[in-house]
């Protein structure tokens, strides 16, 4: 009977072969990022980001997080190609109600569009050998500051998302695709760590994520421009400033010290980035600062608005309605979308709903193919996406779908510009191109349609 158990053998390999693939096949998809050894220099930290309080062309702050009160406390850095090393003494803070600690360094009088080189800690030696140079590399970090105009042979590139993480390998995943894109730096519009003011241990997973990940070729950071969403709030709207939205709050030193405020980048981008109530009121105070600050923006060429909620959504239809019946949509639509139309911009990212999707453009709450405003989202950079209305019910929905997108923007100084979604695999969802930089205001729209008729 040996034939027998060498049968039984071989069946019991066979068996277990098809387990194991079987088992492969239903498994969650693991992250195709490789593992990466510990940072050397710092070997503990927990995030290192970069962002801006003011001009983006002169000027950038340098964050880093760890655990420690006593670690090091300064930062150096220079232009590459020089010699040597400035140092800065950084601001600290502990981002409470956790012991992380944030140390912070605004660098100023910046020369815009170059490659900058920085570590934490003191200024390294001279290096006497080429092992000392490599150490000193391995532990130092770039970031380039944004040009002071656009010229044919120089766009900008956005990437853009918000609703960052609901798993890390999620997160990994499209922070992954942010990198090989190399962009000059990413709009985040809320809802990037899902720690909901309280968890901080999903802060730290999404800072180390951007930190490991999001990094551009020779070690260059990608700075990020940032907005709060309802899981940066305890309760997700109505919060206060800052007791509600400890972590955003203690993470990011925010221009004009608010969640809505806006960023000029020469006179070629304004970015203008909104509250959608999670702890500044859509109307009111924060709708008057929206039309002075579009007012007073009427020459930059390009305008990009970003708020987490949606004015139009793909999910969350109250009960008997749809999407845009959501009384927060509704909000937004009476309270900053007229400023839009009347003042004109180039696109408005929304969040919050977890799909791709891109409206027809629109105006007056109607499809106006002409001088219409392009809604691009909906928030799902890496989170379980939800369902789309269909095309007989989302008449302002020119296209979605239930994916992961990043939307990778491009503008170009003659006014053009490409907007590609991207899926996580790196594959593109949607390509629209703009032949004018913003939709045209309020006047000229009428203008033009009295001298048309
Ligand atoms: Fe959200």
């Amino acid at each position: 009977m040996r034939w027998m158990s060498a049968l039984h053998r071989v069946i019991a390999a066979l068996a277990l072969c098809a387990a194991v693939l079987v088992g492969l096949a239903a498994a969650p998809q693991a992250s195709r990022v490789p593992w990466q050894p510990p940072l050397s220099g710092v070997p503990d930290l927990v995030g290192l980001y970069l962002t801006w309080s003011k001009d983006p062309t002169t000027t950038m702050t340098v964050n880093w997080v760890d655990l420690y009160p006593d670690s090091p406390s300064s930062l150096h850095w220079r232009r590459v190609g020089d010699s040597a090393w400035s140092v800065a003494d950084a601001s600290r803070v502990a981002v409470e109600p956790s012991s992380l600690q944030r140390r912070w360094v605004e660098l100023a009088g910046l020369r815009p569009d170059t490659m900058y080189e920085f570590g934490i800690g003191p200024a390294p030696a001279a290096p006497a050998d080429e092992k000392a140079a490599k150490a000193i590399e391995s532990s130092t970090w770039r970031f380039r500051t944004m040009p002071a105009a656009l010229t044919p042979t120089r766009p900008l590139r956005i990437v853009a998302g918000g609703d960052m993480m609901h798993t890390r390998a999620m997160v990994d995943a499209m922070n992954a695709q942010a990198a090989q894109i190399q962009p000059d730096f990413a709009i985040l519009g809320g809802d990037l760590a899902y720690e909901d003011g309280v968890r901080g241990a999903r802060v730290i997973d999404w800072l180390e994520s951007w930190m490991r990940i999001c990094v551009a070729e020779d070690r260059r950071l990608i700075p990020m421009v940032v907005g709060i969403g309802n899981h940066e709030v305890r309760g997700g709207y109505g919060g206060r400033i800052p007791a509600d939205a400890p972590y955003f709050y203690g993470l990011f030193t925010l221009p004009e010290g608010r969640p809505h405020y806006a960023l000029d980048f020469g006179r070629y981008l304004s970015v203008v980035m909104l509250d959608s109530g999670h702890t500044t009121e859509i109307g009111g105070a924060q709708a008057q600062w929206l039309e002075s600050a579009l007012a007073a923006r009427t020459a930059s060429q390009f305008l990009i608005a970003c708020y987490h909620y949606p004015a139009y959504g793909t999910a969350k239809a109250p009960e008997g309605g749809l999407s845009i019946d959501n009384p927060r949509s509704v909000a937004i639509r009476e309270a900053w979308v007229p400023h839009f139309e009347r003042y004109g911009v180039t696109v408005a990212l929304e969040h919050d709903h977890h799909n791709f999707k891109r409206t027809h453009r629109l105006r007056r709450h109607a499809r106006d193919d002409d001088n219409g405003i392009l809604y691009l989202g909906d928030g799902a950079w890496g989170v379980e996406t939800r369902t789309v209305p269909s095309p007989e019910q989302g008449w302002w929905l020119a296209k979605a779908s239930p994916t992961r997108p990043l939307w990778d923007i491009e503008l170009r100084s003659d006014g053009t510009a490409t907007m590609r979604a991207v899926a996580d695999d790196g594959s593109t969802l949607d390509t629209v191109p703009l032949s004018s930089p913003r939709t045209r205001p309020d006047a000229q729209h009428q203008a033009d349609r009295h001298q048309g008729q």
